[in-house]
């Protein structure tokens, strides 16, 4: 084999094997952090809370397995929040005649979407997306 024959397979060696490690150290991170992206997505779930028919008649539903709690506030428009008091934990009570969400423990009173009105309650509650399906509610969390 001739001198400089040899010199250009060993060139056009080099640069595939630096060529095909490049692409592989790409190609697998991004590949991977789009799935870790893509299941976190798709990890919500939807939950039926109960039918319109009962929060029509209650004026609120509480799931307090999944501690949700979905309200239809005075403009009519469903709201769900996590019910437990960002206090100390106790479960808020709706009162449907002042529209706030009132904590029996300490008295801490939230906005219809979580939002505190009083203290000592140091934070909102967390609010998921609800909506009403053939007559049922649903709450996306
Ligand atoms: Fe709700 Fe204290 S636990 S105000």
């Amino acid at each position: 084999m001739q001198r400089r024959k040899f010199i250009h397979y060993v060139r056009l060696g080099a640069i595939a094997s630096y060529l095909s490690v490049a692409l592989a150290a790409c190609t697998d991170s991004e590949t991977l952090t789009e799935n870790e992206e893509d299941i976190s997505v798709t990890e919500s779930e939807l939950l039926t809370i109960g039918t319109i028919a009962q929060l029509e008649e209650s004026g609120f539903l509480l799931n307090e397995e999944s501690t949700i709690m979905v309200i239809k506030d005075k403009n009519g428009k469903l709201v769900a929040v996590n019910p437990t008091c960002t206090h100390q934990g106790c479960t808020v009570e709706w009162q449907n005649d002042e529209n706030v969400l009132l904590c029996p423990c300490h008295a801490a009173k939230f906005t219809a979407d979580g939002k505190v009105l009083a203290e000592p309650a140091p934070s909102p509650l967390p609010t998921y997306e609800a909506i009403a399906e053939q007559g049922q509610v649903i709450v996306k969390i």
